[in-house]
């Protein structure tokens, strides 16, 4: 079995981590030529973007061939997976990949802007439950999509086309780096854009963000002073990253 899964934070890839296989990283393989994959079974695990997938996603699926009789997707998602699940149907129908299980895995939301963190916490989510009913169908290769409400499809349909209106509503220019970065290159490395870039500026080391960037705050989320703050957020203390990966897992899947 090969897992594909992108991370930002380290929920997608603790999931795929349970599904256990072979893992590839989609930031590495878009890196890589060879981008055509055969198995028996074929998973792709990534975080819901907006109630659809993100942009690193879209790439991947448009330049891939997998070839499996069973193909299952787990989107994680933190509050609402809209119709996230449906978009990627389509989506990948399009782009000749025909999905056999399909469903969302709530889990925490580190979507700093509007969630804080600490208390996403201290929510409920049952994940350790769901993931395990996840598991078990598809190991016994279940055959399910979670096609959501027409609701949720609305709601999708509405945010992506909020997102083609205003490009910048998820952009850099939203980060800000405080006195308390030393430079140490955390944010460039987390980065599965390779979007950072650490200059000198006067007599300290700063990142500097290009204009590719997916947004999946890992620079916020993992920089080891906080120093990395966005103009509007919940709580700018709160920071995340999933308690069954380790930095160096994230590093080694998105540098
Ligand atoms: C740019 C962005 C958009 C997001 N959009 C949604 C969303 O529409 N619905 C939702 O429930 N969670 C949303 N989230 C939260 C993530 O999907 C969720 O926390 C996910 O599990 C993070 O996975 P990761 O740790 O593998 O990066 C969003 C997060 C980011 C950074």
């Amino acid at each position: 079995m090969k897992i594909f899964y992108f991370t930002g934070t380290g929920n997608s890839l603790a999931v795929a981590k349970r599904f256990g296989g072979e893992l590839y990283s989609i930031p590495k393989v878009l890196k890589n030529n060879e981008l055509i994959f055969e198995d028996e079974k074929i998973g792709i695990v990534f975080p819901v973007y907006g109630f659809a997938a993100p942009n690193i996603i879209r790439e991947f699926i448009e330049k891939v061939t997998l070839k499996s009789p069973y193909i299952f997707v787990i989107m994680t998602y933190g509050n609402k997976l809209g119709g996230g699940i449906n978009w990627f149907m389509e989506f990948a129908k399009r782009n000749n990949i025909h999905i056999q299980y399909a469903d969302g895995l709530l889990m925490i939301d580190n979507y700093l802007p509007i969630f804080d963190i600490e208390k996403q916490k201290l929510k409920t989510k049952n994940i350790d439950e769901n993931l395990n009913r996840l598991l078990n169908d598809v190991s016994q290769n279940k055959h399910y999509i979670n096609h959501g409400t027409f609701l949720d499809s609305i709601a999708t349909s509405s945010i992506q086309g909020l997102y083609k209106i205003l490009p910048s509503f998820n952009s850099p220019k939203k980060f800000s780096v405080n006195n308390s970065c030393n430079g140490c290159g955390t944010c460039s490395k987390v980065c599965p854009r390779d979007n950072i870039t650490i200059k000198k500026d006067a007599d300290k080391s700063k990142p500097v963000y290009g204009e590719n960037c997916e947004f999946c705050l890992s620079c916020i989320n993992l920089c080891p002073q906080k120093a990395i703050k966005l103009k509007r957020e919940s709580n700018p203390n709160a920071r995340f990253m999933n308690e069954n990966v380790t930095l160096k897992e994230i590093i080694t899947a998105n540098n």
